[in-house]
């Protein structure tokens, strides 16, 4: 296999990890399981990522529109990312890797918001990594959520319509600290955004795997680091005008 080139990594990388129903029927097995093998995903990726100092990596956990599923699922997941998080404490410390969320987290149940508090809090002054768990998130919501805020704004005169630009949409985005994402990878043979991170995938390298989540493994993520190695990431321009 090709080697990755160190100094051609992507600043953000983007994961839609999707599958792990999908992964646990395949086995005969219930969803959750798919979800709990899915956990073990996650720590594998957030650790080969840090290993490789990717400096910011965001994992689509729970979207808006994730909390249409059944309660008992909506339950497990929640429990699943409680236990996830007080383990892997140690671990964040240990690796240097910052937590931070995205989404409307005040509608998750207070023990998720309490122990995220914790972890972020905790975790604040780490510099290696910049994991990020978009958690009940929806891009559109998002930019609704920053819309209404900048209109807010205006009509309190502290700003005037010509003045609204990309950078402060981008600062009432929850986003809003993050880069725009270079890389986005979407698992399990699907290839759609889902209403994830809409503003900041404007100029993303696209990703889709079939492999479901719960495979995703450090080979998995060096094979599409390759893959996002090979692109020319243009911005609008020329091949000439990029590759002089
Ligand atoms: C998609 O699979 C996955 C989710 C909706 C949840 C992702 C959650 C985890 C991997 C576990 C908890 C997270 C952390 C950060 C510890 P799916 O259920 O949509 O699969 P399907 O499309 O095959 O039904």
């Amino acid at each position: 296999m090709v080697p990755l080139d160190y100094d051609k990594l992507p600043e953000h990388i983007a994961i839609i990890m999707d599958g792990n129903g999908r992964w646990a029927k395949q086995r005969g097995k219930k969803r959750i399981f798919g979800h709990q093998q899915g956990v073990k995903a996650v720590q594998k990726i957030v650790e080969e990522a840090a290993r490789l100092k990717v400096p910011y990596l965001t994992l689509f956990a729970f979207s808006t529109e994730n909390w249409n599923r059944p309660k008992e699922e909506i339950g497990t997941l929640m429990k699943l990312l409680v236990r996830s998080l007080r383990e892997e404490l140690e671990k964040m410390l240990k690796n240097n890797i910052r937590l931070t969320t995205i989404g409307a987290t005040d509608r998750l149940p207070t023990q998720v918001q309490k122990e995220l508090e914790l972890v972020v809090e905790k975790t604040k002054n780490n510099s290696n990594m910049v994991l990020t768990l978009a958690l009940s998130y929806g891009g559109r919501e998002e930019i609704q959520r920053a819309t209404r805020e900048i209109a807010v704004l205006v009509k309190n005169n502290i700003i005037s319509p010509e003045k609204i630009d990309e950078s402060i949409i981008n600062r009432h985005l929850y986003a809003q600290n993050l880069p725009d994402v270079d890389l986005l990878i979407r698992t399990s043979g699907e290839q759609r955004i889902s209403n994830f991170m809409l503003w900041h995938l404007a100029y993303a390298e696209l990703y889709f795997t079939s492999t479901c989540w719960p495979d995703f493994d450090e080979k998995e993520l060096h094979a599409a680091l390759l893959n996002y190695q090979n692109r020319e990431r243009r911005f609008g321009k020329t091949s000439e005008q990029v590759n002089p």
